[in-house]
């Protein structure tokens, strides 16, 4: 902040300009530190929060209550533009979005131009289809395209930053610039998946985080909670993490990337070619409805050569292009 801007505001307004949860009614330093505790550390974190969850995780401390929570939302909800639109401010919000490129014209083309700011795109199909090839050559393309930087929450401890310089150097791009607005985290469990989005808000703003990538996102959940009698609590958890996505896409006008892998074993019970029928991706229903948009790459006899088809969108037909990985990452095939 330069000093101008320092004299123009007063002492209290210095601190609500350093601390935006100061803006909020009833909410004192002590207050704001206690909400920061718990990984609230922004209006929108607050407006966007359920409010058993909040009082869950505040607590009772400092007389704090469900009714309290109520209105902390309310009030954070109120400091934000939160109204009803009409469908030409809809329009226009929606022809603002953003996409990240690929690196593949084929996939853009069927995705309708590419990862998009502010929906849930899924990769899913089984291994060595392009899925981390598909995350490593977005991550190298999106802060030019979204004008912010990048995180990428790896799950399967796969992650390789020497393959993100190749990609990039492939690309005739310098690969330490490459790799300077990438940040990185490996998430051992799917608790430190939530718990790490949970707190993330801080770090997306500082950072202007724009794309946002996990790879891969289900897996923890089925690894952590198998069987019958565990599929409810794994499904809740998994809904929740998607929730937490789906308002930070929002939040942030941001685009989030989710990998997934598939069922191992066919499922063919009658004819069909098509291939989410065949080996469909994990997470069963909760994963279907939290993603916007649902790619399946299916493997071919060619090696490093994957079927990218469209499976599911709210607004794109269903498409299928041919894709490659090469030194570039994803590429069109031929
Ligand atoms: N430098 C490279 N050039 C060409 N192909 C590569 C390169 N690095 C990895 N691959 C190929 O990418 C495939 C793995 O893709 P990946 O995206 O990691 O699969 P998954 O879907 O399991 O995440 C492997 O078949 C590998 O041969
Ligand atoms: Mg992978």
């Amino acid at each position: 902040m330069s000093e101008a801007v320092g004299e123009m505001i007063c002492e209290g307004e210095f601190e609500e300009f350093r601390d935006p949860l100061l803006k909020l009614r009833g909410v004192t330093p002590e207050f704001a530190a206690l909400l920061k505790e718990a990984g609230y550390f922004t209006i929108e974190s607050i407006a966007t929060e359920v409010p058993h969850f909040l009082f869950q995780r505040i607590g009772e401390r400092m007389g704090f209550s469900l009714d309290k929570a109520e209105a902390l939302i309310r009030d954070a909800r109120s400091k934000l533009d939160i109204r009803i639109l009409s469908a030409r401010e809809l329009y226009e919000e929606e022809l603002r979005r953003k996409t990240i490129p690929t690196g593949s014209k084929g996939l853009d083309e069927i995705l309708g131009g590419g990862i998009r700011t502010q929906e849930i795109t899924e990769v899913c199909g089984s291994y060595a289809c392009g899925k981390t090839e598909l995350v490593y050559t977005t991550a190298v393309l999106a802060p030019k395209a979204l004008g912010g930087d990048v995180l990428i929450l790896d799950t399967e401890a796969t992650l390789s930053v020497s393959r993100i310089r190749q990609i990039a150097k492939a690309r005739e791009l310098d690969p330490d610039e490459a790799i300077s607005p990438i940040h990185l985290r490996r998430v051992p469990s799917s608790s430190d998946l939530i718990a790490t989005l949970e707190t993330a808000h801080k770090f997306i703003k500082e950072r202007n985080i724009r794309y946002l990538a996990i790879d891969s996102f289900v897996s923890p959940f089925r690894r952590e909670y198998p069987g019958r009698e565990l599929l409810c609590p794994r499904q809740q958890k998994l809904n929740y993490a998607i929730g937490l996505l789906i308002k930070f896409a929002r939040a942030y006008d941001m685009a989030v990337l989710v990998t997934n892998q598939v069922l191992a074993t066919p499922v063919a019970q009658y004819t069909t070619t098509r291939p989410e029928f065949l080996r469909p991706p994990i997470g069963g229903y909760v994963m279907a409805y939290g993603a916007n948009n649902r790619i399946y790459l299916q493997e071919t006899d060619k090696p490093n050569v994957s079927i990218a088809t469209l499976i599911d969108s709210s607004y794109l037909p269903r498409q299928s292009r041919t894709i490659k990985i090469t030194e570039r990452g994803i590429e069109d095939a031929g």
